[in-house]
């Protein structure tokens, strides 16, 4: 398989369903307008939906487009998956009343295996289980054997977000081998881990959402599909994740440079790797190494000489309060790490402080004991 570029990935697409009728369109804005169940584009049919619903007619009843969307919902997996993102593009090819499954099905595979040239062996559909009539079509049409197709309930094949045209869906995934696995004798197609990857979505967007959960059916039957540019790029390219393909790779290294960080150097996975980049940004607490040196040092001289100790742990305890007065002011502009240097060191002080607290009062009781004790020597008591 040739390994395309993510911007030939977007042409490739585009181009693809142009000459299958389909009116292309540039991204719309990443602000929704008039749609206040949304506070960004997070699918490219968003901005279509008055399309969907037929409150609006269509310039073309077939459409294509490449969206800019943002997910907040996946903030979470940032750092721990290497598909998710927040803010990605999304290939959607729909139809509002015009083709359905049939269509959206077949030219779902022609893409991916005739005109990308992904192996048919490696991908994998799954549909909606009570869905039999995609189920027919991909084993009947496509030739795809039974046990090669999944069936998900309504939590992974029946797509909406909020209020809105929703339906049933078809998704497929691409088998990246088993070094991307988790390794678990059951991973398999639906495994949260980064081998079988979803990349692309078939909706069946048959109904109407109120956003209170009550269903009605559409007057016409729509097709929107989304896939993830790249995700598409990371499975073309073959590279570990979203944060590895050419265009990304290249602000990745940009950011590197202007941090002075090296990329995955300290951490195992990439993402996390890249928040602690973005992190370079940021500045260290100007005294927080001194902190946790004088916490530590505090702490292993309060037994032995209690009072040094006491006094280390004192300075250490008043530094750190500066410290942690910079950080809490402005938490943007210093690294976490040195935050948490001076809480370690603030926390070694305070514990040298009792212990060397401890210490002193002890020995300031064993002196006055040897005063006194002299003392009542001295005058033959
Ligand atoms: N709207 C569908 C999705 O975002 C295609 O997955």
């Amino acid at each position: 398989m040739k390994k395309y570029g993510l911007n030939e990935l977007r042409q490739m697409f585009l181009d693809f369903f142009e000459s299958k009728g389909h009116l292309v369109k540039s991204s719309y804005s990443l602000v929704p307008h008039n749609d206040n169940s949304l506070l960004l584009i997070n699918a490219g049919m968003a901005p279509l939906k008055p399309y969907f619903t037929g409150q609006e007619v269509p310039p073309r009843t077939r459409m294509a487009t490449c969206q800019k969307c943002i997910r907040t919902g996946d903030i979470e997996n940032i750092g721990k998956t290497a598909r998710h993102g927040t803010f990605f593009e999304m290939l959607g090819n729909f139809s509002f009343g015009d083709y359905f499954k049939h269509e959206a099905i077949h030219w779902s595979w022609e893409f991916l295996t005739e005109v990308v040239g992904l192996e048919a062996d490696r991908l994998y559909p799954s549909v909606y289980l009570e869905d039999d009539e995609a189920f027919d079509i991909w084993n009947k049409e496509m030739g795809i054997p039974k046990d090669r197709i999944f069936k998900f309930g309504k939590e992974d094949n029946f797509w909406e977000h909020g209020a809105g045209p929703c339906g049933p869906c078809s998704e497929i995934y691409y088998d990246r081998g088993e070094k991307y696995g988790c390794g678990k004798p059951d991973c398999t197609v639906g495994c949260e881990c980064d081998r079988y990857i979803e990349i692309w979505n078939n909706v069946f967007t048959q109904f109407e959402n109120d956003g209170k959960g009550n269903y009605t059916t559409l007057k016409q039957k729509n097709i929107d599909t989304g896939m993830g540019l790249e995700r598409l790029a990371t499975v073309v390219q073959d590279v570990d994740s979203i944060f590895d393909v050419d265009t990304i790779k290249a602000l990745r290294d940009k950011v590197c440079e202007i941090s002075g960080k090296e990329y995955k150097k300290e951490y195992k996975f990439n993402n996390q790797c890249i928040m602690e980049i973005m992190n370079g940004a940021k500045k260290d607490l100007p005294n927080a190494t001194v902190v946790l040196v004088l916490g530590i040092l505090s702490l292993i001289f309060c037994w032995c000489y209690g009072f040094f100790g006491l006094i280390l742990g004192i300075i250490a305890v008043v530094l750190a309060g500066g410290q942690r007065k910079l950080y809490l002011q402005s938490p943007d502009e210093y690294t976490e790490s040195s935050f948490k240097n001076v809480n370690a060191g603030r926390v070694c002080g305070i514990i040298s402080i009792c212990i060397a607290g401890v210490v002193v009062v002890v020995l300031l009781l064993v002196l006055m004991g040897i005063v006194a004790g002299i003392g009542i020597a001295s005058f033959g008591l």
